[in-house]
């Protein structure tokens, strides 16, 4: 069953580490410009499905569909030409390559895809204050707080206009103040882009900013009814 207008849809999916189900018949649907929250314990296999949706993992067996067309029969240039052109990415921490100032950061995935330093940068510093972090152009990763260091990784993320976002624990190194801003910030930006968003989060109160959650448990994932 494909859910109708599905941008990114995934069957059966199971990947075993040695002994351990990581994904034991997990599924994924999301629309375009939908936000999802993958909710879970730890271990119960949210960032094994997150990078598996993203083409980073192979998982065993099971079928993932993006814009229609099944990742298993891409070759590697054809799914890491997806990732730069159609994804973007969040993580917890340790993303920001300390070497660049923020603005060199942000332009980075332009600059990857060929655009001239000049372009790239404007775009960025366009991104960066969406995100109210323009002011922090000229510093280093080093030398701004781990809110702001978040939302720099944020608006790098969303620098190509991916489709997709996905955001691993993206609040998870912040207090709770902070979090919610990245979180604010995010969300809207994201929507502003019409960029989809999948979310892995322990915490209820960053589930809150999704239409949807899905529930991975065991390897397993289920629909959640948002119960207000
Ligand atoms: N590269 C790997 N090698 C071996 N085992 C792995 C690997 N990645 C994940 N696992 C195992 O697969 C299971 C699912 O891991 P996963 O990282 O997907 O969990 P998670 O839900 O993201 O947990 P957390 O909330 O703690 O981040 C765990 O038992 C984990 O130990
Ligand atoms: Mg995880």
């Amino acid at each position: 069953m494909t859910p109708a207008g599905s941008l990114l849809v995934a069957h059966d999916l199971r990947k075993a580490y040695g002994p351990t189900n990581a994904l034991d018949g997990a599924g994924f649907n999301i629309h375009p410009g939908e936000v999802v929250a993958v909710m879970g314990p730890s271990g119960s296999g949210k960032s094994t499905l997150l990078h598996c949706l993203a083409g980073i993992v192979t998982p065993d067996s099971g079928s993932i569909m993006y814009g229609g067309q099944e990742m298993a029969t891409m070759n590697d240039a054809q799914r890491s030409a997806l990732r730069r052109s159609q994804f973007g990415f969040v993580f917890q921490f340790g993303q920001l390559v300390p070497e660049l100032t923020c603005v060199e950061n942000v332009a980075l995935p332009l600059r990857l895809n060929g655009a001239s330093r000049k372009d790239a940068e404007r775009t960025a510093l366009a991104r960066m204050e969406q995100l109210e972090v323009d002011d922090l152009k000229a510093k280093r990763p080093g030398e701004v707080s781990g809110g702001q260091g978040q939302r720099v990784a944020v608006a790098r993320a969303l620098v190509t206009d991916p489709r997709v976002l996905f955001a691993d624990e993206p609040t998870g190194a912040l207090d709770s103040l902070n979090g919610e801003r990245v979180m604010e910030l995010l969300t809207d930006a994201a929507r502003s882009a019409n960029a989809a968003v999948v979310l892995v989060t322990h915490e209820a109160r960053v589930a809150a900013y999704s239409d949807r959650e899905i529930v991975v448990r065991d390897g397993k994932s289920r629909d959640m009814e948002r119960v207000v």
